[in-house]
């Protein structure tokens, strides 16, 4: 009579996990094809599967294609709004020194939220112009980029993200610059509690400057 293996995967908040030790299983037991008969029940995957529920947490290295592919999807000359391009190392760089949070859904990536300490795009022309035209306080943070899927738009993923990062920062100045004409945006950010402090022009555009404390 073949030995009888039972393995029963119940939740796990992560299903990468449960799946990589399920493969791990399956490679132990056809070393004994034959003898063992392995019968695996995964009574619920991961309810963010299964619900199609949006999760918003802190990215990690194994998010970086994703952010990329959205923050790619978003630029100006792809017909978005977003003014910068960050290549790959630079939002690794990021994500290891301030908190850079993340929406999730179905596997997928659909928000992201970065932010950066002062000094760390300090480079970056438009984030000189922005500093030119309001200071801050000594510690305040650079607020942005941040992006939300266009088909995810508009259900208040941008509140939900800012709700997170103010949880890592409390009591801390940030600061972010929006272009004048990008409604949606002004209208995100002056829900979730910021104000206009200054405005600049850079390229062409007029941008608006919002600060809030954490
Ligand atoms: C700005 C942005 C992050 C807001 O994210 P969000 O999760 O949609 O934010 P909210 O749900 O709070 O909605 C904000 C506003 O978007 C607008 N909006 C609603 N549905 C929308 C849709 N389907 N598509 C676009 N905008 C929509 C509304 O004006 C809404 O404000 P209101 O609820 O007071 O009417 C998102 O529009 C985005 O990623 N845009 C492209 C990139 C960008 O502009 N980034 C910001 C650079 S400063």
């Amino acid at each position: 009579m073949p030995a009888f293996a039972l393995a029963r995967a119940a939740y796990k908040p992560d299903v990468q996990f449960v799946e990589v030790q399920i493969l791990k299983l399956l490679s132990c037991t056809n070393l004994l094809a034959g003898t063992v008969e392995v019968v695996i029940y995964i009574t619920s995957r991961d309810s963010r599967m299964t619900n199609h529920e949006t999760v918003v947490g802190r990215a990690n290295e194994a998010d970086l294609d994703g952010i990329l592919a959205l923050q790619e999807a978003n630029q100006m000359a792809r017909g978005g709004l977003l003014s910068a391009n960050l290549p790959r190392d630079r939002v690794a760089a990021m994500m290891q020194e301030m908190p850079l949070i993340v929406a999730r859904r179905d596997g997928r990536i659909t928000g992201f939220l970065m932010t950066t300490t002062r000094g760390m795009n300090a480079d970056l022309p438009i984030v000189q112009a922005m500093f030119a035209a309001y200071h801050g306080t000594p510690d305040a943070y650079v607020y942005g980029p941040i992006c939300v899927g266009e088909e995810e738009r508009g259900k208040g993923l941008a509140q939900r993200m800012f709700a997170v990062l103010r949880d890592f920062e409390q009591r801390r100045e940030g600061v972010l610059f929006i272009r004048k004409d990008n409604g949606p945006s002004l209208r995100a950010h002056l829900k979730m509690g910021m104000k206009e402090v200054a405005c600049f022009p850079f390229n062409g555009f007029d941008f608006a400057v919002y600060s809030y404390i954490g």
